[in-house]
């Protein structure tokens, strides 16, 4: 590694820091919590209607996992508490990293593709990701994740009795359930491949810069 190359530089901002790590929190929790949910009833539908018996767009059954197996692993009680706690840690967080963001122009900076580069903050210049991962996490940001909003409030009796047409956006509950579950294959694919890359471009340095919000920059 060179001398130039091993200079601490200015990576993450204080608000890009403070949200990923209450993200991560969140996401974990809406995670586990949302599988306890599934595993007490483990068959997905298209449509507006859904009960066990009814013809499935998947069923656990079929991987070999029967109904009263999942229920044994899946403690309903337990995944609502905390889905529906962090669920509303989780929006908060994104609005406020959203604000924060849009107010310090950190997408057009350093996701947006074909900008300026940016510009030098404390000396030394903070680097713009890569086109494809920028686009990820843009997609991760203003995509998935609103979605997964949308199709969360839409299985919820207390927000669709206010604004019925959340169920008719999807063509009924039971797809935006289906659909909920899809988006949360999406959410686990997106954190496997966003582990592997900070493992693969240095572990330690990358997350001593998402607290420390410096560190030397991974070789080409
Ligand atoms: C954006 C905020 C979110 C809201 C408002 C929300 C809301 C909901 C609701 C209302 C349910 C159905 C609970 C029930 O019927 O008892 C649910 C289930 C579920 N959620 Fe979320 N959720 C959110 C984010 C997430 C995230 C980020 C993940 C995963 C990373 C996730 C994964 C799941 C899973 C796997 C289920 C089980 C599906 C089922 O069997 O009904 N959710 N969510």
């Amino acid at each position: 590694m060179s001398e130039a190359a091993a200079q601490p530089v200015r990576r993450h901002g204080l608000n890009v820091r403070i949200c990923h790590w209450i993200n991560v929190i969140a996401v974990g929790y809406l995670l586990v919590s949302g599988v306890h949910i599934f595993l007490d009833f483990p068959e997905l539908y298209w449509g507006k209607v859904g009960f066990r018996g009814h013809p499935a767009a998947f069923r656990l059954a079929d991987w070999g996992i029967s109904w009263e197996q999942a229920g044994a692993w899946g403690d309903r009680r337990w995944g609502r508490n905390y889905h529906f706690t962090f669920a509303w840690v989780f929006v908060l967080n994104g609005l406020v990293y959203v604000a924060w963001s849009l107010a310090r122009r950190h997408f057009r900076r350093r996701m947006l593709p074909g900008r300026d580069p940016a510009p030098a903050v404390g000396g030394a210049p903070t680097p713009r990701y890569r086109t494809a991962q920028g686009i990820s996490y843009l997609t991760m940001i203003f995509v998935v994740t609103p979605l997964m909003f949308l199709t969360g409030i839409a299985q919820m009796p207390a927000f669709t009795a206010i604004a019925p047409w959340l169920i008719d956006l999807f063509g009924g509950r039971q797809t935006a359930r289906t659909i909920h579950v899809i988006l949360t294959a999406i959410f686990v694919l997106f954190a496997l491949v966003h582990v592997g890359q900070v493992i693969a471009t240095g572990f330690l340095r990358n997350v001593r810069s998402m607290i420390t919000g410096r560190a030397p920059l991974p070789q080409e």
